[in-house]
C-alpha cells in the first residue's frame, strides 16, 4: 500500500536529504519514523528469512505517526517472511501499532503468541493465510479497539476464540481453520457492530441458536458453510434481516431446506446453498428474496427446473450444476433481464425449449451446459456471449455460423458432440477453440489473420482433410495445437517453428508424410515445444544428429514448485485448462490435464530410419520417449542416460542392435521400458529399473538374456522380483490443482477441464456411472462456489484414491 499524503509532505525535502541516505524509501520512512523504530523494524525483518521481498518493499508498508515517529501501521508484503513468530519477537515492541497485516506470509508451525495483547491499540489485525497452528490465546480479548480481525486460512484449533470484550469488532473472519465446538452466541451479542462474520469450513458443531435481539441487524455477510451443525440451524437466520451475502453450503441438515425460510431477508444478493438437500416444492413456488443476484446451488439433488427462478428479475448469476434436472431448459430463463452467467453443467437436460433462436434475446455472457444429454441442432449463440461451452452432449447438425458474428466470444468448446459440416471461418477471433471429437469435415480454414488471438486450437478426432493452413503462422499466441486423428495430408510443418509460444503440438494419426529433419539437416527448432506427438503417420527418413539441440524448453528441468498446469487460462469469471490424450507408460489417458513439467516425444508408428540422434540426451526434462514401430537402426544412444527425468521409454519394434547401455540403469525414475522386437543382444543390465519390467518388454530380441527374461546369461533362473507399481501413480498424481478461482472469486464461474484418470474407482466417483472400464473424458467444472466445488472436491477425490 502506498501512502500518498506521506509522500506528498516529504517530496519537498527529498532533494535536500538524498545525499545523506542510501535509499529514497529509507529516507521517506526515516523522516517519519524514529531511528529506534527503524532499527526495530530491521530487527523484526532479521528474525525471518525474507528472500521473498527486499528492504524497500518491506518499508513501503510501514507508516509512522508524524508527530511521535512511532510505527502505527505495518502492512507486510505477501510472501515476504518465512519462519517462526517467537514470543520475544520485536513485533510486540510496536506498542503504537493500530494496523497490522501480516497475511500471506509463512509462519508455518508458529502458534499465536499471547504477546499480541501488548499491541493494545490495534484496530485492524490480519493474520490470515500464514500457517499458524494451535489455539487463539485468550489475551486477544485485550485488543478492545479491534474493528477487523482476520484469522482465516490457518490451522487454528480449539473452541471458538474467546474474543471477549471486542465490542467494536465489525469484521470477524475465522474461516478455513479447524475451530470446533459451538458458537458462543452470547459472545457475539457483545459485538453490536458486527457486520461480517465468516465461519466457513471449520468443524463447528451444535445448533445455531440466536437469542432474540436486534444486535444482529447489522450483519450483512454471514458464512456458515461446511461445518457440522445440527438441528434447526437455519431458522434463526431469518432474524438477520439486513443480510446481503449468505453462505449456508453443505449444512448436512436432517431435513430438506425450505427456501421460504430466506424470505424475510429482503436485501439478500448472494445465496450459496451448495450441497444441501432442498425441499422440491419450495423450488417451485416459494417466497424467496426477489433481490437475489446470485444463486448458487450445485449438488443439491434437484430434479426439476426450479420455477422460482422466474420471479428473480435481478438474477445475474445462476449455478445449478451437478444436479439431476431432466427435460428441456425453459424458455423463460433467457428472459431474465440481467442474467449474465449460467452454469447448467452435469445435469440431464435434453435440450432447449423454444426455437433455435431462443437465446438471441438473452443477456447471458457466460454459458455452460456441458455434460448433459442435449440433442438436435445447436442453438444460435446469445449476442453478447463470451464463454460458450457445450462439450459432451449429442448436438447434431452444423456449427451455427453466427458464432462468427459474436465479437465478444473468447472461448468456444463444442467438443464431444456429433456436429457435422465445416469449421466456421472465424477462428482467429477466439482465444480457445475446442471442437474435438465431432464429425467435422473439410479442411481447417486458412484464414488466421495477422494478430490472431488463438491460443488453443483442438480439432482432433474429426474427419478433416486437406493441409495444415499456412496462416496458422499468424497465430503468434498459439501454444496448444491438436489436429490428431484426422485425415490431414501434408508434410511436416517446419514453418511453424516461428511460433514463439507453441508448447504442445499433436499430429497423431493423420496422413503426414516426408522427412522430419529440416531440409538443411540441422536441428528442429521450436523454442517452447514440450510435447510433440507425431505417431501413426507416414514420416520417413533419418533424423539429423543435431535434431534435438534447439529444444530449449525440454532441456530445462522444472523444479517441483514450478509444476503448474499447462495452458490454464484464467479470466475473472472462468478458468480453462488445456487437456489432451496422454499416452504414457503403456497407459492411455483421455483428456488429461498437462503439467508444464510434462515433456514428451512420441514418433511411434512411422517409417523413420537411421540412428536415434545422440542429441536426445540434451532433453533433460523429457519424461516419456516413444520411438517404437519405426525402422531405427544402430545402437541405443548412451546419451539417454543424461535424460534423468525419463519415466517411460519405448524403443520397441525397430532394428536396433548392440547391447542395452548399462548406464540406463542410473535413470532412477524410469518405470516403463520396452525394447522388444529389435536386434539387441547381451545381458539386460541388472538393477531395479530393468528387472522390474515385464518379460514382454524384452522379447523378440534373439540375443538378449538375463532377468526378467526366462533363463539368465550365466546362472539358472531365479524368482522374478515384484513389480513396483508405486511409481506408476507418480505422473498422474497431478499436484494440487488450483482450478478453483480466478480473481473474481465470488462470481467465478469456473469451468476447468479435468483430470481423467485410468483409475476406475475415481471415475466412478466423479461421474457416478457404472462402466468403470471405459475411460471417458472427465472434466471438472465448478461453479460459483468454486473453492468448494472444484478445489476442495478435487483434493478430496485425490486423497480418496
Ligand atoms: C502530520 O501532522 C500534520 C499536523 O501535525 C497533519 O496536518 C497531517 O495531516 C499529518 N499527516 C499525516 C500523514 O498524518
Ligand atoms: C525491490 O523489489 C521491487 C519489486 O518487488 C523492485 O521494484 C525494487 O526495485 C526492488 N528494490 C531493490 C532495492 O532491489
Ligand atoms: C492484508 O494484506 C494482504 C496482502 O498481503 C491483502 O491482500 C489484504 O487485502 C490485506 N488486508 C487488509 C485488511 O488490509
Ligand atoms: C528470542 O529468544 C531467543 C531464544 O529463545 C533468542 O535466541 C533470540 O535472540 C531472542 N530474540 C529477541 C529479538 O530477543
Ligand atoms: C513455509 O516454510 C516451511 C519451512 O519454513 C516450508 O517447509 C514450506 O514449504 C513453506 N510453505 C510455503 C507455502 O512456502
Ligand atoms: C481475510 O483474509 C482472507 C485471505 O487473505 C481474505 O480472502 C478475506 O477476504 C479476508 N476477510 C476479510 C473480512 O477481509
Ligand atoms: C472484559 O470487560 C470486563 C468489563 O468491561 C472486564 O471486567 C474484564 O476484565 C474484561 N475481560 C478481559 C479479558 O479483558
Ligand atoms: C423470540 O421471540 C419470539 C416471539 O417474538 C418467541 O416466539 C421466541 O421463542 C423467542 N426466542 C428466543 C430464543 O427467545
Ligand atoms: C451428516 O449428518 C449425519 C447425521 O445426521 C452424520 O452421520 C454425517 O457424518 C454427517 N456428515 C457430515 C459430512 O458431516
Ligand atoms: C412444479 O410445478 C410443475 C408445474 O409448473 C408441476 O408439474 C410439478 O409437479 C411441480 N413440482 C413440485 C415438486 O411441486
Ligand atoms: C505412406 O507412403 C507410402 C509411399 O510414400 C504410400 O505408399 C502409403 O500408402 C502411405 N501410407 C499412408 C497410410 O498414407
Ligand atoms: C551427459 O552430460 C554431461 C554434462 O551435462 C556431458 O559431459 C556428457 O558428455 C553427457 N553424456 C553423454 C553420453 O552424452
Amino acid at each position: 500500500m502506498s501512502h500518498p499524503c506521506l509522500h506528498l509532505r516529504l517530496i519537498s525535502v527529498l532533494l535536500l536529504c538524498c545525499i545523506l541516505f542510501a535509499s529514497h524509501v529509507l529516507m521517506i520512512t526515516a523522516l517519519a519514523c524514529r531511528p529506534d523504530q527503524i532499527r526495530a523494524l530491521m530487527q523484526f525483518k532479521n528474525e525471518f528469512e525474507s528472500n521473498g521481498c527486499n528492504r524497500s518493499d518491506y518499508l513501503n508498508g510501514v507508516q509512522c505517526d508524524n508527530s511521535t515517529g512511532a510505527v502505527t501501521k505495518l502492512q507486510l508484503p505477501s510472501g515476504c517472511f518465512t519462519g517462526v513468530l517467537k514470543t520475544n519477537s520485536s513485533l510486540f515492541g510496536f506498542k503504537h501499532l493500530r494496523y497490522l497485516n501480516i497475511s500471506h506470509n509463512n509462519f508455518t508451525s508458529s502458534s499465536l503468541p499471547s504477546e499480541f495483547n501488548s499491541l493494545k491499540r490495534l484496530e485492524v489485525l490480519s493474520l490470515s493465510s500464514n500457517g499458524f497452528i494451535g489455539q487463539v490465546p485468550s489475551s486477544f480479548s485485550n485488543l478492545i479497539h479491534l474493528t477487523h480481525l482476520n484469522l482465516s486460512h490457518n490451522e487454528l484449533t480449539g473452541s471458538f476464540p474467546l474474543v471477549k470484550n471486542l465490542t467494536k469488532l465489525s469484521f470477524l473472519d475465522l474461516s478455513y481453520n479447524q475451530f470446533s465446538g459451538t458458537i458462543p452466541f452470547d459472545l457475539l451479542l457483545t459485538m453490536p457492530f458486527l457486520s461480517h462474520l465468516d465461519l466457513k469450513k471449520n468443524s463447528l458443531t451444535g445448533t445455531f441458536e440466536v437469542p432474540n435481539s436486534s444486535s444482529y441487524s447489522r450483519l450483512v455477510y454471514l458464512s456458515l458453510g461446511q461445518n457440522q451443525f445440527e438441528g434447526k440451524i437455519l431458522e434463526p437466520i431469518s432474524n438477520f434481516i439486513n443480510l446481503k451475502h449468505l453462505d449456508v453450503s453443505s449444512l448436512n441438515t436432517s431435513y430438506p431446506i425450505d427456501l421460504s425460510i430466506f424470505s424475510p431477508l429482503k436485501s439478500l444478493l448472494v445465496l450459496h446453498l451448495s450441497r444441501n438437500r432442498l425441499l422440491p416444492a419450495s423450488l417451485n413456488s416459494s417466497d424467496i428474496p426477489l433481490s437475489l443476484e446470485s444463486l448458487v446451488m450445485p449438488r443439491c439433488d434437484i430434479t426439476e427446473f426450479p420455477n422460482i427462478l422466474k420471479t428473480l428479475q435481478n438474477l445475474q448469476h445462476l449455478d445449478i450444476s451437478s444436479n439431476m434436472i431432466k427435460g428441456k431448459i425453459p424458455e423463460w430463463l433467457w428472459k431474465l433481464p440481467h442474467l449474465s452467467l449460467v452454469n447448467l453443467v452435469n445435469n440431464s437436460f435434453t435440450g432447449f425449449e423454444g426455437s433455435s433462436d431462443v437465446l438471441l434475446n438473452s443477456s447471458v455472457q457466460l454459458l455452460d451446459f456441458a455434460y448433459n444429454s442435449m440433442t438436435g441442432e445447436f442453438p444460435l449463440p446469445p449476442p453478447n456471449i463470451i464463454y460458450l461451452s457445450a462439450w459432451n452432449n449429442s448436438f447434431t447438425g452444423t456449427i451455427p455460423l453466427q458464432v462468427c458474428d459474436r465479437s465478444s466470444l473468447t472461448v468456444l468448446d463444442l467438443s464431444y458432440n456429433k456436429l457435422t459440416g465445416p469449421i466456421p471461418q472465424c477462428l482467429s477471433n477466439l482465444k480457445i477453440v475446442n471442437l474435438r471429437k465431432n464429425s467435422l469435415e473439410g479442411s481447417i480454414p486458412d484464414e488466421f489473420y495477422s494478430g490472431a488471438f488463438t491460443q488453443t486450437l483442438d480439432v482432433g478426432y474429426n474427419q478433416l482433410t486437406g493441409k495444415l493452413p499456412r496462416s496458422l503462422l499468424n497465430c503468434s499466441f498459439l501454444r496448444f495445437l491438436s489436429v490428431d486423428n484426422n485425415m490431414i495430408e501434408d508434410t511436416f510443418p517446419f514453418w511453424l517453428k516461428d511460433l514463439p509460444n507453441l508448447q504442445v503440438f499433436t499430429l497423431r494419426s493423420n496422413r503426414f508424410f516426408g522427412h522430419l529433419s529440416p531440409p538443411d539437416q540441422g536441428p528442429l527448432s521450436f523454442p517452447e515445444l514440450r510435447i510433440l506427438e507425431l505417431s501413426d503417420n507416414n514420416f520417413t527418413g533419418r533424423l539429423s544428429q543435431t535434431f534435438f539441440v534447439n529444444w530449449k524448453a525440454s532441456a530445462i528441468k522444472v523444479d517441483e514448485d514450478g509444476r503448474i498446469y499447462m495452458g490454464d487460462y484464467k479470466h475473472a469469471y472462468y478458468v480453462y485448462e488445456d487437456t489432451m490424450d496422454l499416452q504414457y507408460k503403456g497407459l492411455f489417458m483421455e483428456q488429461g490435464k498437462v503439467l508444464t513439467s510434462y515433456n514428451t516425444i512420441d514418433f511411434s508408428g512411422n517409417k523413420l530410419e537411421g540412428q536415434i540422434p545422440e542429441s536426445i540426451g540434451l532433453l533433460k526434462a523429457l519424461i516419456a520417449l516413444n520411438l517404437s514401430n519405426n525402422a531405427f537402426t544402430g545402437h541405443i544412444p548412451l546419451s539417454l542416460a543424461n535424460v534423468t527425468e525419463l519415466e517411460s521409454l519405448d524403443l520397441s519394434r525397430n532394428q536396433l542392435s548392440g547391447t542395452i547401455p548399462r548406464e540406463l540403469g542410473s535413470l532412477s525414475f524410469l518405470a516403463y521400458i520396452s525394447v522388444a522386437h529389435n536386434n539387441l543382444m547381451g545381458e539386460i543390465p541388472q538393477g531395479p529399473q530393468f528387472s522390474g519390467q515385464a518379460e514382454t518388454s524384452f522379447e523378440g530380441n534373439a540375443g538378449l538374456c538375463g532377468l526378467p527374461l526366462q533363463g539368465s546369461c550365466f546362472a539358472p533362473p531365479t524368482q522374478q522380483p515384484e513389480e513396483d507399481d508405486e511409481e506408476e501413480e507418480e505422473v498422474l498424481n497431478w499436484k494440487a490443482v488450483v482450478i478453483g478461482y480466478g480473481p473474481g472469486l465470488l462470481s467465478g464461474l469456473v469451468i476447468a477441464h479435468v483430470i481423467a484418470s485410468y483409475r476406475p474407482k475415481w471415475y466412478l466417483k466423479i461421474v457416478g456411472l457404472d462402466k468403470p472400464k471405459e475411460v471417458k473424458p472427465v472434466r471438472f467444472f465448478a461453479s460459483l462456489d468454486s473453492r468448494w466445488d472444484s478445489y476442495d472436491n478435487h483434493v478430496e477425490r485425490e486423497s480418496d484414491t
